[in-house]
């Protein structure tokens, strides 16, 4: 992104501002140094929405079979199926919105197979030809979603279904009563209507949502759209299928075949791809991991100027739904916790964090964003030890969420910093009544960084800071040490008006500023 300061006239302002003496320096065995930002509290840059801390959950290895989903007869501890350790956890983060059955899994999903009595079975032709006993259907993704609290948001079937098939499964979930759908959503026990609001038209109609080029897809989403109506009162909010990274050919062929009928929503999918197996990186491979960010920060923003390019395209949300860190995945691990099974290490919380850093000065650019996915698949949030085990370990992409939880609902400021580089410490701010929160994410492998925070508009009172730190980029909580990495308290000073913080290699700290 790029800055509306020169570094020369940064400095100036940020020496003149703050007079910080010199910092005591701490052990953590690495070269120092310091990088300034100035916070401009003043400047607003739109709201933290809580749906940019968004999840996803597919029918994919052991994300829901044996991750979320247990079935109610396990001898793993479980509330009516769900596994009891994972909701404990996703209750704690209060998952904001949940996207399902996919991913790939969406467009080869039909709906009817998975609800009732009478379950089908039917080959997962995405993940390894595994029957799908579509055990797990739409009425036990809304009651986790309202265990979690979470908001559903349903992935419709555009490639192998039909607008009939999706049309009826929105007045499945939203229309209230007295029609033959409702009617029997009601005697499966679901008198009430989901009011389900997001509704994904496909998934990569590009690749595996039926390989299509853009002005086909867009023809078919028109086609789709028409027969989406509100029901109940429930307006769907409905999400095209958008480019894989910065694609402006999809976006451009999507946009000018939907015009006038845009869709209130346009998905992105950005990963983060990795070298190496989750637990084997070394520095270089980290860094080269971490650089993308960069491109994915800018790939947004200039989604962003493409798509209000086109009359009401401001109105059109971004919605990144898939994202994270995808590394080499060990055969082995497949094996034993079945597939895309990914640790997620130091490496990856702090990945999670130069995400949900981006999200935050992107706040005015994004709609929503959702990981790639919240239970064992790529970079998740908890872990489980196979379809039997009884372990649910929280990940550091968890720990990371959480400290990034208080930013939720909150104002994002503008930050600067005199130090542009992809791997220089990453900063965001929001702001709300009485506080102002800051997030740093250093991940310099070997090299602790003072970061000093000039803070233009409010005076600060009293700093609080949490951190999530290891010294090794591919320790992780595993299902042995379960604890290994967890936040804890660190010390963050205000001096002379100015937010100093101790960062050291691979860390994401968020502090609370009382005003
Ligand atoms: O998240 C794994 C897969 O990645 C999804 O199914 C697909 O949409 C993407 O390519």
């Amino acid at each position: 992104m790029k800055h509306s300061m020169t570094r020369r006239s940064f400095l100036a302002a940020t020496s003149a501002a703050a007079a910080v003496t010199a910092l005591p320096r701490s052990a953590w065995g690495a070269s120092e140094s310091k990088q300034r930002f100035l916070i401009r509290t003043e400047q607003e840059e739109g709201r933290v929405s809580p749906l940019l801390h968004g999840q996803f959950a597919e029918h994919l290895g052991s994300c829901v079979y044996g991750g979320l989903w247990v079935g109610e007869g396990s001898s793993i501890p479980n509330i009516r199926g769900y596994r009891k350790g994972a909701i404990d956890y996703l209750k704690a983060l209060e998952v904001p919105v949940l996207r399902w059955p996919g991913g790939c899994f969406a467009d080869d999903y039909h709906w009817r197979e998975g609800i009732g009595k009478n379950r089908s079975k039917r080959v997962n032709i995405s993940w390894g030809n595994y029957i799908e006993d579509n055990g797990f259907g739409t009425h036990e993704f809304i009651g986790l979603c309202r265990l979690i609290g979470a908001e559903p948001y349903l992935a419709g079937n555009v490639a192998s279904g039909s607008p009939a098939e999706m049309r009826d499964w929105l007045e499945y979930c939203n229309y209230p009563a007295g029609s033959k759908l409702s009617d029997e959503r009601a005697a499966n026990d679901s008198p009430e209507p989901f009011k389900v609001k997001y509704w994904g038209v496909g998934n990569e109609s590009w690749g595996c949502g039926g390989n299509m080029r853009p002005d086909y897809y867009g023809g078919l989403y028109r086609q789709f759209a028409s027969f989406l109506h509100e029901m109940g009162g429930t307006e769907p909010f409905l999400i095209a299928s958008g480019p894989s990274g910065d694609d402006v050919r999809w976006t451009r062929g999507l946009l000018d075949t939907t015009m006038p009928m845009l869709p209130d929503g346009i998905s992105m999918h950005y990963y983060e791809g990795g070298r190496f197996e989750a637990t084997k990186f070394d520095a270089a491979a980290t860094e080269d991991q971490f650089k993308i960010f960069k491109e994915v920060e800018y790939a947004i923003a200039h989604q962003r100027e493409v798509i209000n390019g086109y009359r009401d395209g401001s109105r059109v949300g971004i919605v990144l739904d898939e994202w994270g860190v995808w590394d080499q995945i060990p055969e082995a691990d497949e094996k034993r916790y079945g597939k895309l099974w990914q640790q997620s290490t130091m490496r990856s919380g702090v990945a999670a964090g130069l995400g949900l850093n981006m999200f935050n000065r992107l706040a005015s650019k994004l709609y929503m964003c959702n990981i790639a996915q919240i239970t064992n698949v790529l970079q998740s949030l908890l872990i489980t030890d196979g379809p039997e085990g009884k372990r649910c370990v929280p990940t550091t992409t968890y720990y990371a969420f959480l400290l990034f939880k208080e930013h939720r609902g909150n104002t994002a400021v503008h930050t600067e910093s005199d130090n542009d580089d992809p791997l220089a410490v990453s900063i965001s701010a929001s702001k709300a009544e009485g506080k102002l929160v800051v997030s740093l994410v250093n991940p310099k492998d070997r090299q602790e960084v003072t970061a000093e925070c000039v803070l233009h508009g409010v005076t600060p009172r009293k700093a609080t800071a949490r951190i999530l730190h290891h010294a090794d980029r591919n320790a992780a909580n595993s299902f042995d040490a379960p604890d290994a990495i967890t936040p804890a308290a660190h010390p963050a000073r205000i001096q002379a008006g100015t937010l100093v913080v101790d960062l050291p290699p691979l860390s994401v700290v968020t502090v609370v500023v009382e005003l």
